[in-house]
């Protein structure tokens, strides 16, 4: 039995009320995902690929926070979008991409709130040592410092810092993290992954996590998805899928200026196209 499965998933974003093309016409979006199926395992798995290649889509469809429209998910042998709210968080949490919050309550309270209302009912051992779960992930996670302040007022990077503390402490039996090392700085994204992959690999919990640094995914994913842009995929270990041929189909430029480029984003990707464009007329 396959961890995830998708069966003939058929998924189109709603159009958008005002989206009209030259003619005054709604423009209608197109399928996002068009009879697609896979299978994915269990463990430590990441999801890379350029911008607007689908991975927050497929992601949220794999955690049954989107529909499809045709065809079929299941986890664990479940559908997680027929869930009630509850147990769909216990079979998959989700970090969303781009979180946002309203909530006046402390990183302190809040925690203690997520851990004491998940899977782990508040009590449970850390993977690393004898001391309890929350002061490990505490300490792993660097939040001592703003367990007094509320999670509105902190720094995007601790905000992510302080949302994988929440997934671990929920305790579900997978966890889709999408980006969940942005605006982190380098150490501690290696911080967080070693200790990520460790818990999957302690605890049998499942995550799946996306990302941009190719080279973080090489060193601690136990299963790469590869996202070309048309919607083909490869899976695998990162040895096997990231490989010079795929990866180049998969972003569209030459390796070498991404093989060691940690944040592949819109930004640097348009620079680099510029760039190649710009020395391909010189010559
Ligand atoms: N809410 C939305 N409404 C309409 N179209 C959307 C919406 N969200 C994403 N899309 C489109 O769906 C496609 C897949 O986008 P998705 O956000 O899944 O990509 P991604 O791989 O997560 O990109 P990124 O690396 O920028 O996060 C893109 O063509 C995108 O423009
Ligand atoms: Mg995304």
């Amino acid at each position: 039995m396959s961890f995830l499965k998708l069966n003939d998933v058929t998924f189109t974003y709603p159009p958008v009320e005002g989206d009209i093309d030259e003619n005054g016409e709604q423009i209608v979006p197109s399928p996002v995902f068009e009879h697609f199926s896979a299978e994915l395992p269990s463990g430590f798995v990441s999801f890379v690929g350029q911008n607007g290649c689908g991975k927050s889509t497929l992601m949220l469809l794999c955690a049954g926070r989107l529909k499809p429209e045709s065809g079929s998910v299941t986890l664990l042998d479940q559908n997680p979008a027929e869930l009630p709210e509850e147990q769909k968080n216990l079979l998959a949490s989700m970090i969303y991409q781009n979180m946002e919050f309203e909530t006046e309550d402390t990183v302190d309270q809040l925690l203690s709130f997520v851990y004491a209302n998940g899977n782990l009912k508040g009590s449970a051992k850390g993977i690393r040592s004898e001391n309890d779960l929350l002061s490990e992930v505490i300490d792993v996670f660097e939040l001592k410092n703003v367990l007094n302040r509320g999670l509105t007022h902190l720094s995007k990077g601790e905000i992510q810092r302080v949302l994988l503390a929440f997934s671990i402490l929920y305790g579900s039996a997978s966890v889709f993290m999408d980006e969940p090392l942005f605006a982190m700085e380098q150490k501690q994204k290696e911080n967080a992954l070693s200790y990520l992959k460790e818990f999957v690999h302690k605890t049998g919990t499942t995550i799946y996590i996306s990302m941009h640094e190719l080279d973080l995914t090489k060193k601690y994913a136990d299963t790469v998805l590869l996202f070309f842009p048309n919607r083909d995929m490869s899976l695998g270990t990162p040895d096997e899928v990231l490989n010079r041929d795929d990866v180049e189909k998969a972003y569209g430029v030459p390796y070498a200026m991404l093989k060691n480029h940690e944040d592949l984003n819109r930004e640097y990707l348009n620079n680099l196209s510029e760039q190649l464009g710009n020395s391909e007329n010189k010559e």
